[in-house]
């Protein structure tokens, strides 16, 4: 079974089955695969039973979820994942030491939330709206904010933020509190996010629970801020607003407004602490151990296509899911990435983006031809199969020509050209739309052997 911890953009789940007959056609079994672009780890989890999976990205998130989800654990280790682990009197002492701070908003916040009901317009739901639009985070300004916050407005100022950064580790632990409240989080789930990071860091800190177990624990809250997050197509890109219904609920888009804030309340009510325990006992209970050999790494794809990594594992084919529109998962995912970093970055604009992201060259138009051919390049040098998943869409950086043209550059005729919609087909499968545009290219080092 495969563990989804984030919902991803160009996640493969369509995929896997095409992907990984490609990827049986030029590996041996027990052989060594890389998924170089591994986002949310769902194709290397897949391919476990099969071979020694090697994962990598350039983000900290999914490394984080590649060391839960890829990464061989003991036995002892994943018994020993327990929620009274984590809910320990270090949570306490931060929870309770931010419930003092914020106290009155978050007072109003329950009293907001409860008075709604399950009725999502008129007065209680505009008093909510209030709340939801005018929460202070850092950086913005703190005139016209919401009332409640009046006695705590200094808390989001750059004074206190300043001694965060110069040392993320006081106590108590509030950066979800001060950056990424509402519209993103409620500021009840914010101080509950916080609260575990201290109680996990502790632990840490402590030697009462080994990086591993902090690694892990980690990826379930990943989970949870997919689940809660209010943004736009739910990728914590942008903050999702709350859209206006008419006074007699008679305009065309009310029907769908209603829906909308119906989802946003639910999202609201929805405890962390319910959903990481759920998480932790559904990880329990599916995880798969694979080869011990697994290993997760956060690098730019080049430093590790250039080192001794590739001969060590022994690898045999890398799996190529690089970007293929110009948004950059940093500014999509900037969120998971702060939780797991916990830094209290420089952050800019409406979304509070990390002003620090990484800009991949696959995004960047006149850079992702270059960039595709010097990976082309490292692997053939490095003798490496390549399968690769690209999409044909009219938001591509490049067109499906132009990536064949580039691979017969470099591995010439030792090409497989498949199209993911006729592979289904071949299955016996009813192809779709969506499948008709996506194409795996297999670029192979010595011809496949024939099974026929
Ligand atoms: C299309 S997504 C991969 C999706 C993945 N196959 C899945 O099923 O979830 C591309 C990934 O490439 C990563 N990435 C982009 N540029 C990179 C680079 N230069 N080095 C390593 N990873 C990179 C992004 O962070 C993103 O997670």
């Amino acid at each position: 079974m495969v563990n989804i911890l984030i919902r991803y953009l160009g996640i493969k789940t369509k995929l896997l089955e095409p992907l990984s007959c490609a990827i049986k056609n030029v590996t041996p079994k027990n052989g060594t695969v890389l998924d170089l672009f591994a986002g949310s780890n769902t194709v290397g989890q897949y391919l476990l039973k099969d071979y020694c999976v090697l994962s990598n990205d350039y983000q900290k998130y999914s490394h984080i979820a590649a060391i839960a989800l890829i990464e061989s654990h003991k036995k002892y280790v994943i018994d020993s994942l327990l929620p009274d682990t984590i809910y320990n009197k270090y949570y306490e002492v931060n929870i309770n030491s931010l419930k003092e701070i914020f106290r009155t908003p978050l007072l109003k916040e329950e009293e907001l939330l409860s008075h709604i009901g399950e009725t999502y317009y008129g007065q209680s739901f505009d008093e909510f709206v209030s709340f939801f639009d005018n929460s202070p985070y850092y950086g913005s300004e703190t005139i016209n904010k919401h009332v409640s916050f009046n006695d705590c407005l200094s808390f989001f100022e750059e004074e206190n933020i300043q001694k965060y950064k110069k040392d993320p580790y006081i106590f108590p632990h509030m950066l979800f509190t001060t950056y990424y409240g509402n519209p993103y989080f409620s500021l009840s789930q914010c101080i509950e996010i916080d609260s575990l990071v201290y109680s996990l860091r502790m632990l840490l800190k402590t030697k009462s629970i080994s990086e591993e177990q902090y690694n892990i624990y980690l990826s379930f809250l990943l989970y949870c801020l997919n689940l809660t997050v209010i943004s736009v197509g739910d990728h914590f890109a942008q903050p999702q607003k709350i859209k206006p219904v008419s006074e007699k609920l008679d305009a065309p888009r009310d029907n769908v407004n209603l829906r909308e804030r119906k989802k946003i309340i639910e999202k609201k009510r929805q405890t962390i602490k319910s959903l990481f325990i759920e998480k932790l006992y559904d990880y329990k209970k599916n995880y798969e151990y694979g080869n011990p050999l697994n290993k997760a790494f956060c690098k730019d794809y080049k430093e590790l296509l250039a080192s001794s990594i590739i001969e060590e594992y022994k690898v045999k084919t890398v799996y190529v899911d690089p970007p293929y529109t110009n948004a950059h998962y940093s500014r999509f995912y900037h969120i998971p990435e702060t939780l797991v970093l916990y830094d209290y970055p420089d952050i800019e604009f409406f979304g509070r983006y990390r002003t620090d992201r990484f800009q991949s060259s696959f995004c960047i138009k006149r850079q992702a031809m270059d960039e595709f051919k010097t990976m082309l390049r490292l692997c053939y040098q490095k003798n490496l199969n390549m399968v690769i998943s690209y999409s044909d869409t009219a938001q591509c950086i490049l067109s499906i020509e132009e990536i064949e043209s580039m691979c017969r550059e470099y591995y010439g005729n030792n090409i497989i050209f498949d199209n993911a919609a006729h592979m289904y087909r071949n299955f016996g499968q009813k192809p779709n739309k969506v499948l008709a545009k996506e194409y795996i290219i297999t670029c192979f080092t010595e011809m496949p052997e024939d099974d026929s």
